[in-house]
């Protein structure tokens, strides 16, 4: 399937302060903001309701969770809170069940307003309890890692993991507002915001080249919290998210280019186990990975693979993935890619790179992706 991205230059960008996403009546907006400041309440217009819920985790929650339930009290009458454990491990069916927990016995009822505050995980998580909880509530992403700030937060996916596969169970739901605050990155682990820029670089190779090339320039200043290079780099994350939701919000076609690294890395975070490889460190390898079977098919050259390779590096990410199973690691990795959610008929559709800045679903021949395997993994 070929996908134009062309359309891609004509973004919703209203001033400095959000992105918008375009969807009918499930339009919202994507703050860039922070819970400080005082102007919060007159710009952010928060959904009506009768309570408010906010899940978070053990690790976010205590740096947070207290700013978060103070700004709160004074649009709610009411403001629960529920805190999960933290990690990836952690996104299945049990830890859901601790939300739906909260939202029961608390008397929680369809016009309550569910807040995700926390990484993807938390945000995934509460957005699909809030998809089911009474056949659907409203809910607001308040995201604090950068992952979620640039991707995860925003464009209505949820889900948990099942042991079989990743992000397997869930739904379409699109948020009501998403409130990025940019100073919660300040307590992230250098680990975790340097996976959350790995989500950050494909959004170079599939649709913005200009983009690529400010990374390349800028990837220190990211490292290092300058918050000018963060404004930007969240906000055009956003809009070019922003815009490719707004044109095909269930993945009919297009959406897809944004899972650009992840056949690839989704095997290796269920193949490793959740949570030891981070979702952005899968990526990075899975990454390599495409560009490599995209290089091995025509569509690109050796230069663009390198050059993709070298920013991977320079942000200190993997770029090569684990071995999965020492036996036989290539058939370990055909048979966990095809249970992902674009394989067809057991057929495994990857992402790939047709030119710098343009991306493609398409399949490939087994061999060729063993081949790839054999030399991108160690
Ligand atoms: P995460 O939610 O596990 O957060 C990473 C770690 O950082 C956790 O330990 C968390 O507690 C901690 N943390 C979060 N904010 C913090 C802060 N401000 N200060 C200190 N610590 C903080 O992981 P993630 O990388 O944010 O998200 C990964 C998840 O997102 C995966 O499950 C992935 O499947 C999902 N995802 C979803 C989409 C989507 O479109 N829905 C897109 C990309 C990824
Ligand atoms: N992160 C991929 C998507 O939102 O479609």
């Amino acid at each position: 399937m070929n996908m134009t991205n062309s359309h891609l230059t004509q973004i919703s960008r209203h001033s400095d302060d959000y992105v918008s996403i375009n969807l009918g009546e499930r339009s919202y907006n994507i703050w860039i903001h922070t819970f400080e400041e005082s102007s919060w309440s007159d710009k952010v217009q928060l959904p009506l309701g009768t309570s408010a819920l906010i899940v978070t985790n053990t690790v976010v929650g205590g740096l947070y969770l207290e700013k978060l339930v103070n700004r709160l009290k004074q649009f709610y009458p009411t403001v629960y809170s529920v805190t999960l454990p933290n990690g990836e491990e952690f996104k299945d069916s049990q830890t859901l069940n601790l939300i739906y927990d909260a939202l029961l016995s608390n008397g929680c009822d369809r016009k309550s307003v569910l807040f995700a505050l926390g990484g993807g995980v938390v945000g995934d998580m509460t957005g699909f309890a809030a998809a089911t909880y009474m056949r659907g509530v409203q809910f607001v992403q308040v995201p604090t890692t950068l992952l979620a700030q640039v991707d995860s937060s925003v464009g209505g996916k949820t889900a948990i993991n099942h042991p079989l596969g990743k992000n397997m169970i869930g739904a379409f739901h699109q948020p009501q507002l998403v409130v990025c605050d940019l100073s919660t990155l300040a307590t992230l682990p250098l680990r975790e915001l340097r996976s959350g820029l790995s989500e950050v670089l494909k959004y170079g190779p599939i649709a913005d080249m200009e983009f690529m090339e400010w990374l390349e320039i800028s990837v220190d200043q990211l490292l290092s919290l300058d918050p000018v290079a963060l404004a930007h780099c969240v906000r055009r994350s956003c809009e070019i998210k922003a815009s490719v939701v707004s044109q095909d919000e269930r993945e009919s076609g297009l959406r897809a280019i944004l899972n650009f690294g992840h056949t690839f890395g989704h095997a290796i975070e269920a193949g490793m186990g959740y949570g030891v490889w981070l979702h952005g460190e899968g990526v990075a390898a899975g990454m390599v990975m495409a560009a490599e079977l995209s290089r091995r098919l025509g569509m690109v050259d050796a230069a663009f693979v390198q050059r993709l390779t070298q920013l991977i590096e320079r942000v200190g990410l993997p770029t090569k993935g684990p071995v999965l199973d020492a036996a036989d690691n290539a058939s370990r990795y055909l048979e966990l890619m095809r249970v992902d959610k674009k394989s067809e008929a057991g057929e495994i559709r990857f992402v790939l790179i047709d030119g710098p800045g343009k991306a493609v679903l398409r399949t490939a021949p087994d061999a060729l992706v063993r081949e790839v395997i054999d030399i991108c993994c160690a």
